[in-house]
């Protein structure tokens, strides 16, 4: 497909002077015809059929030009449909389990393929309705621990379970059915906004799209752009910001009503004026479901019910913002470093969590 794109390249860069070319061949003709003493008819006719020629040629670039841009497209899809499935649906797939949404790890242990163990025997209760926040170092495994329970990976040992059922035991769609999941970079599609939005959830209104929209602010720079939310985003529509793509993810999240969210590192490219709102609106979000979310920027999750502190893929510490600052280990290292001065937004922010 590379070679593709040279071609493309190729054809873009030929197609303008080949235009001012016709144009002055066809003068050219006219002048000859008419030189010769041929008459007016001789040249009314060569011309008809000469523009007509000329204009199959452009209407075939026109052609070529939105097959090359559906092929690029394509090519997105087929790279995913060639990714060699690694995880199956079990033989007989259990029902998944109805709105109860707690979550276990029970010892799980899991290596990266070609790495040592991140986690060994590894235990973590999140009960139903619970506010986790995990933090940690870089490379910590927060990605990872959330990316188990979506199963993108299988584990080498122990057990994820989902209001009780091992998430092994699902079918691949019934777990994500159960998931709403802000990757930490959103993957955006070369389709309108509305659309980008509503594939977490194809058969919600216009409305409710617009309303999940409205919710993740998304709207508001939205609504600026000439078509709003039917405008394209990517290759030849308008590029989203990082800020802006992470609203059209949680924009996504909202509209999927899913009873568990994960959320990693979802706001951490909006500006802290953006983050507040969008932060309010995640509140709202979480209220009555079950959520994970992987913060660096403390100040975002340091309401939550328990914070869980994740280092080399082992927990650390666990508790409460104030329980963790008062134990006085990485936790309050960590919340030090950033109300210190390192990212002044975060203490600026909370100044009721010092
Ligand atoms: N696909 C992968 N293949 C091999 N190793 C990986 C893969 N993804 C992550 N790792 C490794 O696993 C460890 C944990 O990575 P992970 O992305 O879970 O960390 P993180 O806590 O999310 O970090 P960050 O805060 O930077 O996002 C790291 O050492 C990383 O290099
Ligand atoms: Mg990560």
């Amino acid at each position: 497909l590379r070679s593709w794109d040279y071609g493309n390249l190729r054809i873009d860069t030929f197609v303008a002077p080949m235009s001012v070319l016709t144009n002055a061949l066809g003068l050219l003709l006219a002048v000859t015809i008419a030189g010769t003493g041929h008459g007016v008819e001789a040249v009314v006719v060569a011309f008809t059929y000469y523009s007509s020629a000329t204009r199959i040629m452009f209407e075939f670039n026109q052609i070529y030009r939105r097959l090359e841009s559906s092929m690029t497209e394509a090519a997105q899809f087929t790279a995913l449909l060639l990714t060699p499935a690694t995880v199956l649906d079990p033989r007989s797939p259990e029902p998944a389990p109805a709105r109860a949404a707690d979550v276990r790890f029970e010892k799980v242990t899991f290596a990266h393929a070609g790495s040592g163990p991140l986690f060994e025997g590894l235990d973590l209760d999140v009960p139903h309705g619970a506010k986790i926040g995990l933090v940690g170092r870089s490379g910590g495994g927060k990605t990872t621990l959330t990316r188990l329970l979506l199963r993108m990976t299988d584990i080498d040992a122990g057990r994820i379970l989902i209001g009780g059922q091992d998430i092994s035991r699902l079918r691949q769609r019934d777990l994500r059915g159960l998931m709403a999941y802000v990757p930490q970079d959103p993957a955006m599609f070369h389709r309108t906004l509305r659309e980008n939005i509503a594939f977490a959830r194809p058969e919600a209104s216009d409305a409710e799209v617009r309303r999940a929209a409205e919710a993740a602010h998304v709207t508001e720079f939205a609504d600026a752009l000439p078509d709003g939310l039917d405008t394209m985003v990517g290759e030849r529509g308008v590029k989203l910001s990082g800020g802006q793509r992470q609203r059209v993810a949680l924009a996504r999240a909202i509209l999927r009503d899913a009873p568990i969210l994960l959320l990693d590192e979802a706001t951490s490219a909006l500006d802290s004026e953006s983050e507040i709102l969008v932060q309010e609106a995640l509140w709202g979000l979480m209220e009555g479901r079950t959520a994970l979310v992987v913060a660096h920027r403390l100040s975002t999750v340091a309401h939550m019910d328990r914070l869980v502190v994740i280092d080399h893929g082992r927990i650390v510490e666990q508790g409460t913002h104030q329980e963790l600052l008062a134990c006085d280990g990485a936790y309050a290292k960590l919340w030090q470093h950033q109300s210190g001065g390192f990212f002044d937004d975060s203490a600026a922010h909370s100044p009721d969590l010092r």
